[in-house]
């Protein structure tokens, strides 16, 4: 049976910048609260002028991926992107990066599964590389989740941002990449994290976002105390699945959601937070976009290098969570 091993990763980031005194401006909150509560200090958000739309950012990040893999976008099996905030309702933002990609041979999709559509994308790709229907998979995490929310909100738009990341996967003999993928929901809860109907206009120092009619609603603190024990339980399971102990994992890229979810995680796990990559700090919750973001950054400044066990963990809405282990198959360089 076939491994699927990532052999490029790449990011996207709107090139506008909302830090928290810019908040202030918009909202009653104060620098100290967020950074306290969250560890989030600025955040990118998009601008459709800029061509910064989820498509314009999918089809960066990925063809930086698929330059980093050397791999033409011919070669393209499938491509799936996990988003909730793709431009149109249909058709999917798969299918418009694929045009932007001149992807011609691939199918492409979408995976609706909250802040998780990475790991359930990824999951989607390991199985069909696995199971020999795809030889090269283009798997994204694209966002713009500033169209989606309510900017009346302090409870959450100071939590969110823009942006894309994405990786090529390749299948291969060879034992490595993807060593398991485990997906778990839990619907019950889904009115925690949910979108509505909503018309508020977007504040005016925000010229140029465009919003949607609807809006983010969150239960941020019910949330937060099912996040904790879904991720730790998740990555627990990994471990057991690939018989390995905490000492075997060298990095663990998180949903970036808030820094007191994730020292709380790895608390439970007993794994230092030295191992956890973290940059909420720069960009906020990119929803499905974080891990792909985090996993290029921290491949292009030499924190990955072959051999390295490295495992990815999510929580978002739906209730939705995931964990992919991974023994890293690429060299920095
Ligand atoms: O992406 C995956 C899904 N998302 C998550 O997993 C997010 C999980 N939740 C969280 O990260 C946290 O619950 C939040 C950051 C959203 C909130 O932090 P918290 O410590 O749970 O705060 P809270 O909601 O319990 O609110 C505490 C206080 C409230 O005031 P009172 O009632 O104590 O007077 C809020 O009104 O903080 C107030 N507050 C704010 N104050 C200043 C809420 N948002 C703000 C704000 N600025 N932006």
């Amino acid at each position: 049976m076939a491994f699927a091993h990532i052999t490029g990763t790449g990011s996207a980031l709107p090139q506008r910048i909302l830090d928290n005194a810019g908040l202030e401006m918009i909202v009653d909150t104060t620098d100290e609260w967020i950074t306290r509560r969250t560890g989030i200090k600025e955040r990118r958000i998009a601008m459709i002028d800029k061509n910064e739309s989820t498509t314009d950012l999918g089809a960066l990040a990925a063809r930086r991926a698929l330059e980093m893999a050397n791999v033409p976008a011919n070669e393209i099996d499938t491509i799936i992107t996990g988003t909730v905030s793709a431009d149109r309702i249909f058709p999917s933002a798969a299918c418009m990066i694929q045009r932007e990609l001149g992807a011609e041979n691939a199918a492409a999709f979408d995976v609706s599964a909250g802040c998780s559509g990475f790991i359930y994308a990824l999951e989607m790709a390991n199985n069909s590389i696995k199971a020999g229907m795809a030889k090269t998979v283009l798997v994204i995490g694209a966002e713009r989740l500033s169209s989606l929310v309510n900017w009346q909100d302090r409870g959450t738009c100071v939590l969110l941002g823009d942006g894309a990341g994405a990786v090529v996967l390749r299948a291969s003999d060879v034992h490595g990449g993807i060593l398991s993928t485990h997906i778990k929901s839990d619907g019950r809860l889904w009115d925690l994290l949910y979108s509505e109907k909503g018309n508020q206009p977007p504040p005016e120092s925000l010229n140029g976002l465009a919003t949607t009619p609807f809006h983010l609603r969150m239960e941020g603190n019910r949330l937060f105390k099912q996040a904790v024990p879904s991720m730790a339980h998740i990555a627990e399971l990994a471990l057991q699945k690939n018989g390995m102990t905490r000492e075997d994992i060298h990095l663990v890229i998180p949903h970036q959601a808030n820094i007191r979810i994730l020292q709380a995680v790895a608390e439970k796990l007993k794994i230092s937070m030295d191992k956890f990559f973290t940059n909420l700090d720069k960009y906020g919750n990119t929803s499905s976009a974080s891990i792909p973001i985090a996993m290029d950054e921290a491949f292009r400044s030499g924190l990955m290098k072959e051999g390295d066990h490295v495992l990815l963990v999510s929580f978002g809405a739906g209730l939705t969570w995931g964990a992919t282990l991974l023994r890293w198959s690429m060299s920095p360089g």
